[in-house]
């Protein structure tokens, strides 16, 4: 990908910021010594603009996410397929990344949906089938850990922006779920033994869960300082959000957790009266929830498809600021004290 300076100002537009003039941004890369548009060297063109790997330097000056005072944890998870739990995770995880966001990805779903998304081995359609299983069976991952055949740090695997890594799911997290059963402190090995020798490293851990409850998810749970739960803007997931709820206000009492909990409405279809009621239902009645529904659109499942945030596959579109302005609301969580800050002074806020 390459952006414009005018496409630069729409990456991180929302919807409650004032957003960037190119002329104003312009003045303020210069002024403040930041990278210079340069040419696309992927192309002739003569146009000059920026990758998506510039884009980490640049977002964290002109960007709408600050970075945390301290690591945070944030789980997707809800007990409900199809909800956009993936996509979300891809969405945070690379905007995090361009806002010069350290970010790691941790997979935790054995469909392993999160590392496709992020392109992890997108290569391997184009090699051939030997080479492809090698490199394959050599993916290590968290079971590998688990049962001490490498460190934590041989599962890291790097993507194309410097501050987005990932730890893929590999087909043994089958043996990990059962491995965790039997042992003491169950819930705590991923917060003990993968999160905590990490923290130097990262700024944000995005865990994508699958929608079973199991060992795996307990354990994402147990690390996490926020979880974000999509709910489906259908019918069919209203009884499924009333008992979730009440099931995971349990787990947090049980366990005596110190988890923000936080709703996201999903999979809105504008034109439904149906899907509209339901999603108003959630914002008004449901605590803890995030006042912007991410609607059903083409430009979100290409840009899933596309291994990329919306915002980066379709910038200034309604679907890319929506979920931007889905994400500083996010944020408010995840970095409050930043939020508290731009709250106090508008004027820092619009400057920053
Ligand atoms: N805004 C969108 N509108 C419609 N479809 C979308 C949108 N964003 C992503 N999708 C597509 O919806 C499908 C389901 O999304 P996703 O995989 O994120 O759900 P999930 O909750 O993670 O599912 P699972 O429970 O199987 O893990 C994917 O094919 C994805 O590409
Ligand atoms: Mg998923």
């Amino acid at each position: 990908m390459f952006y414009t300076l005018n496409k630069v100002t729409k990456v991180y537009q929302t919807e409650s910021k004032e957003k960037w003039n190119p002329s104003e941004l312009k003045e303020f890369i210069s002024q403040n010594n930041l990278i210079a548009p340069h040419l696309d060297s992927s192309s002739q063109s003569s146009r000059r603009g920026y990758t998506n790997a510039d884009l980490v330097y640049l977002g964290e000056q002109i960007g709408f996410l600050a970075k945390p005072n301290r690591p945070k944890v944030l789980s997707m998870f809800v007990t409900k397929g199809g909800v956009l739990k993936t996509s979300l995770t891809l969405n945070v995880a690379r905007m995090a990344a361009l806002h010069g966001i350290r970010t790691l990805v941790v997979g935790l779903d054995l469909q392993g949906d999160i590392s496709n998304a992020i392109g992890y081995n997108q290569e391997l359609d184009d090699e051939a089938f030997e080479s492809a299983i090698e490199r394959i069976d050599q993916t290590k991952g968290l079971a590998d850990v688990f049962f001490k055949r490498c460190q934590v740090s041989d599962t890291i695997v790097k993507t194309d922006l410097p501050t987005l890594d990932l730890i893929p799911e590999t087909p043994e997290l089958v043996a990990l779920e059962q491995g965790l059963i039997h042992r003491a402190r169950r819930e705590l090995w991923l917060k003990e033994q993968i999160i905590a020798p990490l923290q130097s490293q990262y700024d944000l851990f995005v865990i994508d869960c699958s929608p079973n409850w199991n060992q795996l998810i307990t354990n994402a749970l147990s690390a996490s300082d926020i979880l974000l739960s999509p709910l489906e803007c259908k019918i069919n997931n209203y009884r499924n959000f009333q008992m979730f709820r009440a099931f995971v206000s349990e787990f947090i009492e049980e366990m005596n957790l110190d988890l923000q909990h936080l709703y996201i409405p999903t999979r809105w279809t504008q034109s439904r009266k149906l899907s509209t009621e339901i999603k108003e239902w959630y914002l008004e009645q449901v605590e803890d929830c995030v006042p912007v529904a991410i609607r059903d659109s083409v430009v979100g499942e290409e840009a899933t498809a596309m291994h990329l945030s919306v915002s980066e596959y379709d910038p200034g579109s309604t679907a890319a600021i929506e979920m931007n302005e889905a994400l500083h609301w996010v944020w408010k969580r995840v970095a409050p004290e930043a939020s508290k800050t731009a709250e106090q002074s508008p004027q820092t806020e619009a400057e920053a």
